[in-house]
This record gives structure tokens, sequence and C-alpha cells, in this order.
């Protein structure tokens, strides 16, 4: 264990859990991951609570005040009971004393649902944690939240979350939107650089093309649609912005993109949801990587989230030779089974 350290929980979009090890390596002091399991790390850092609370790639860190292994997660009180008893309430400090935080609740959660626990533990941790921290208990909407956390797998923990604290509210997001944390690690997998020319042809509303503008360096961003009004909507978002063009356009022939002109692409083709979608995917895919073979520049890498995993490995295997994979991680989008590719343009 580094001196000073402290020890943290981060959640994360389940599938990405060797990248999200290898970001956390790279945003943060001195990382040892103690235990990675799926949508969950356990890990310790000498970086400061407000180093780990700006991570845009995790769905919730905590500051851990107690983490144990246990072979069985089926009496959840005595695992409780055992966490509370051992654990350090000091440190939570470092993040009820923001001067927005005066209310708490607790919760607590087993394999990912929430469970309720004898009232009166519960009330017994409530007063505790209210002496110490000077915080009022305050089940609805409360400004920060203590939670014990129990894996099947046999990770439990107890720790303060340390996301949406306060007045913060969750963000609210468009029909279709990518959330900020898998934008954040499709733009990661692309290996951003200062230099890159990137496209994403599918962007919808624009959530890759903003993450990838305001969180990482870029020279120029081509974006584009097919609905001329999720195209105006983003022209007026962007309208400042000198390196992004906002286009409308067929992703499958972008006539205004030059051939070998695009370093990265970031992108999240249909799923066939919405607008009673009916496409022939592996068809639809094969025309798209066609012309995604054209724009990239040899070495160029194309970052693709497909919902379709079946259709898309055969539209790779008939570009067989215009591409080289290099990554593919099965991941959950809200709920549904997708899968994210990495690809490189072959020479
Ligand atoms: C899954 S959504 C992308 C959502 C986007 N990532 C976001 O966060 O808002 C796919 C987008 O592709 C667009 N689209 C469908 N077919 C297209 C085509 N042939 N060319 C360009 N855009 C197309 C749809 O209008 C939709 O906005």
């Amino acid at each position: 264990m580094v001196d000073g350290s402290r020890q943290y929980v981060s959640t994360f979009i389940a599938g990405f859990g060797e990248m999200v090890s290898d970001a956390l390596k790279q945003k943060l002091a001195n990382v040892v991951v103690e235990t990675l399991l799926d949508g969950l790390i356990l890990y310790r850092s000498t970086s400061p609570v407000g180093d780990v609370q700006k991570l845009r790639f995790a769905n919730n860190s905590f500051l851990s005040l107690r983490a144990e292994t246990h072979p069985t997660i089926d009496r959840v009180e005595p695992i409780v009971r055992r966490l509370f008893e051992r654990a350090d309430l000091a440190p939570a400090a470092t993040v009820t004393a923001a001067k927005q935080v005066r209310t708490f609740r607790v919760i607590i959660s087993k394999e990912n649902a929430t469970v309720a626990v004898d009232p009166a533990l519960l009330a017994g941790v409530e007063k505790k944690i209210a002496h110490q921290l000077k915080l009022t208990v305050r089940r609805a909407l409360p400004d920060v939240e203590f939670w014990f956390l129990l894996r099947r797998e046999g990770l439990c923990f107890f720790g303060v979350r340390m996301t949406a604290l306060g007045k913060q509210r969750t963000r609210k997001y468009a029909p279709g939107e990518l959330r900020q944390e898998l934008c954040h690690l499709l733009c990661l997998l692309s290996e951003p650089s200062g230099k890159d020319v990137v496209l994403d042809p599918f962007c919808g509303s624009g959530a890759l093309v903003l993450e990838r503008l305001h969180n990482f360096p870029v020279r120029h961003i081509l974006a584009g649609d097919e609905d001329p009004t999720l195209v105006a909507t983003l022209q007026r978002k962007l309208a400042r912005q000198r390196n992004v063009t906002v286009a409308q356009w067929d992703a499958r022939a972008l006539m205004t993109v030059a051939a070998s002109s695009v370093d990265k692409i970031i992108t999240d083709p249909p799923w066939g949801f919405f607008k009673g979608e009916t496409i022939d995917f592996a068809l639809f895919y094969t025309e798209m990587l066609a012309e995604f073979a054209r724009v990239l520049k040899p070495g160029g890498l194309a970052v693709i989230l497909v919902g379709r995993k079946d259709e898309f490995a055969q539209a790779l295997a008939a570009l067989a030779g215009r591409f080289e994979p290099l990554k593919e991680y099965h991941v959950l989008v809200s709920g549904k089974k997708a899968a994210v590719y990495k690809l490189r343009r072959l020479t």
C-alpha cells in the first residue's frame, strides 16, 4: 500500500473493465487495483477525492470506508453490522464537509438491488453517521448517500458516494442519446490526439462529438446525420466552434468527406429500435464500412458501437483486407446487449 493512499470504488458500464482499469492508471496517481469485477473496480490511489469525482467514465464513485470479501452474501445483516463496526467514518468528512452536504441516507444494495434491513440496525447506523459527521437523515433526495454494497462474487464494502452531491441532479438524456460515461470510454478507445480529424457520421444529438470536443484535444470534427432536425439543432449548439462541421448526409455516401482524410471515426450507427426502422443490417453495415474504409487514412482507427453483432461480423468478413480488428468489447447499453469494435484501416 502506498502511504497516504485512499481506497475507492467506481462502477462502470459492464464489459469495459480492462479499459477502465487502464484509464484509472492514466488519470489518477499511484493506482493499485485490488479487485476488478464486471462493472465495479476497487482500487487504492493517492489522488484526492476531487480527482476521483471528476472521472467521466465512471457511473458512480465511492470513498470506501471498509471493504471485505465474504464467502457468501446470503445473510445481509451480519455483513452490514460487521462492515460498519470495522469502518473508520472519519475519512468520509473529506466528502461530507462540502458546504452543500447537510443531509444523508443509507442504502443497502445486494446484487444490484436495494434491500431493507432490521430498522433497529439501520437506525443505529444512521445515528452514528449523523453524530460523527454532523449530518441529518433525509431518506428522500438527500445531499449524500452512504452505501453498503454486497456483490454476488463476495466483495462487500461500506462507503460514501462521491457523485451527484447536494443539489447536483442526475443529467437528463434525450431518447437514444448515449450516456457521458460511454461516450468518454469510446473517445478514450480511439487513442485521442490533438492532431486528429475525427468523424461521427451518425451523430444524432451529438453526444460523442461534444464529449470529444470538450474533454480531449482535437484538430477538427466532422459530424452528420440523415435527420435534418438533429443536424440543425447540433449546428445551432456548435455555431461558435470553428473546428466542428455538422452536415446532413447518408453515412454510406459521405460526398463531402475526401478519401483518406480522417484519422478517427467514433460512432454509434442505428440500432433499429426507432421510427419503425426496417434495416437489412448486414448490408447496411457492409456499405457503411466500405465508406469508412474510403474516408479513413491508412492506419486510421474506427471505434463503432453496434447493436447487431452477428450482422456486423458478416460485414467485417465482407470487408476483410480493409480493416484489422484490434479489440472487441461485449457490453450492456441500457440493458441491451451490444458490442464495441475497434478497427484499424489497413494500407
Ligand atoms: C443510434 S443513433 C446515434 C445516437 C447518438 N450517438 C446520440 O448520442 O445521440 C443513430 C443515428 O443515425 C442516424 N441515421 C440512421 N441512418 C443513417 C444514415 N444512413 N446516414 C446517416 N445517419 C443515419 C439516425 O438519425 C440517428 O440519429
